[in-house]
């Protein structure tokens, strides 16, 4: 029936059978991640070779449709790899889940009961929290917000949770509706209250995905003049000042900023879509956390001091390695398995090293070379494939283009014209 939608209903048919996964079973799984699936939508998945982080050699997998970015995250690494690789370390794991209320009466006394309060909302949701604390997490705060200056009678229970190695979205959402029944519980049976007092209107539970707390640190340095030199005659010292001042404009300017950030996550997205993990959580966390002082920002810094640069990034990465599509989607169980089976906490370093080699690799070349260069080489080599050129063509149409600006018009008429002239010969 949809077919019918398009001009060349038959064709467009055959096209969307084509991409069908040939062993059912597969395909099944792929549908059942969402609904009214027609088909499967191919990306690349590429791998990142030589990231050395923390002193161990990883392959990083990486899902991403934009040309350059694996090209670019190997070159970074390859280039750290050389200079003692990433270091990285966590700066917290704790994820934060919310329930939003109504309820009026006297704030005091409502905080006066809360201690009651917190202990039978833990009381109540033991069962919930078994396995996950008996592997090492759980909840590990419970508070009560009062937003009544802003919205009347608004109330937030905030839960803090350690999810192990899940990203635990459903953990925190079940403990959440648990919350809630609870807290309608005890309003209703408590002898000291009565009338109004008695009814707690919920709102909605659900967790956020702002995780100012779950950060994870990535960093590279190395004595200045190991930097090396860089194409147009820019010595290490030149071009570090130039790189940390790009990153400063970033701190200053919202609109660099935005951009500098989105080459972040080309990498960070890649790795979170290759281990199947949500990368609209992860973007939209580390925006949040870009604006946390009121204005958005870089995310990654860098300093030149003492001989010595010193690149790095600070990000919010809520991240699993069980549960969700982590081991059902059976790439992103080859991709875990690609990068040593790792602990959600390794896969948050692997990540936002990506993260940073992507980053330095595009500000090495806005300082040096400017970015068209790189984009233009892998863009040519698109555009040699679509016109089946030869070795041998290619290697005439680069050389000819190591001078001339790369374009789509351009390549056809030099290709046409030499392969006139070849048949002449
Ligand atoms: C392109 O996808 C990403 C860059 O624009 C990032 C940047 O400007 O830092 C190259």
């Amino acid at each position: 029936m949809v077919e019918t939608f398009f001009k060349q209903p038959d064709a467009v048919m055959r096209e969307l059978v084509s991409y069908w996964h040939e062993n059912e079973e597969q395909q099944a799984i792929l549908d059942g991640f969402s609904e009214n699936t027609i088909s499967n939508f191919p990306m690349p998945y590429g791998l990142a070779p030589n990231f050395l982080i923390d002193g161990k050699a990883y392959c990083v997998p990486m899902v991403i449709e934009e040309s350059s970015v694996v090209a670019a995250a190997s070159s970074a690494a390859k280039y750290w790899m050389a200079r003692g690789g990433f270091k990285t370390s966590i700066l917290g794991v704790t994820k934060i889940g919310q329930v939003h209320f109504k309820w009026s009466g006297n704030t005091s006394k409502l905080y006066h009961v809360f201690d009651q309060v917190k202990e039978q909302l833990l009381k109540d949701s033991a069962d919930l929290t078994q396995k996950m604390e008996e592997r090492g997490g759980g909840i590990l705060n419970v508070e009560l917000l009062d937003f009544t200056d802003q919205e009347p009678n608004l109330y937030q229970i905030k839960g803090s949770f350690h999810t192990c190695d899940s990203m635990g979205a459903n953990f925190i959402n079940s403990i959440l509706e648990q919350f809630a029944e609870s807290l309608k519980h005890f309003f209703l049976t408590a002898d000291n209250f009565e009338g109004d007092e008695k009814d707690v209107l919920i709102i909605m539970c659900i967790l956020s995905n702002y995780t100012p707390e779950c950060v994870v640190r990535a960093e590279v340095e190395c004595p200045i003049d190991a930097l090396g030199n860089f194409p147009g005659g820019i010595n290490a010292q030149a071009f570090a000042e130039k790189f940390k001042t790009a990153v400063k404009i970033a701190h200053i300017d919202p609109y660099r900023a935005t951009t500098h950030n989105k080459g972040i996550f080309n990498g960070i997205d890649a790795v979170v879509l290759a281990t199947g993990n949500d990368f609209r959580a992860i973007e939209a966390c580390g925006h949040t956390y870009a604006a946390r002082d009121g204005q958005y920002r870089s995310l990654s810094e860098c300093s030149v001091e003492n001989g010595m640069f010193k690149f790095w990034l600070e990000i919010p990465l809520a991240v699993g390695t069980v549960g969700g599509l982590t081991k059902l989607h059976p790439m992103a169980k080859r991709s875990l398995e690609l990068l040593d089976n790792p602990s959600a906490e390794t896969l948050m370093k692997i990540i936002a090293a990506t993260g940073l080699a992507q980053n330095f690799a595009a500000l090495r070349s806005l300082v040096t070379t400017g970015i068209q260069k790189g984009h233009m080489k892998m863009h040519l080599k698109n555009i040699l494939a679509q016109f089946n050129a030869t070795v041998e063509e290619s290697d005439k149409v680069r050389e000819h283009f190591e001078t001339a600006v790369v374009s789509y018009s351009g390549v056809r008429d030099f290709l046409e014209k030499y392969r006139l002239e070849s048949s002449k010969a």
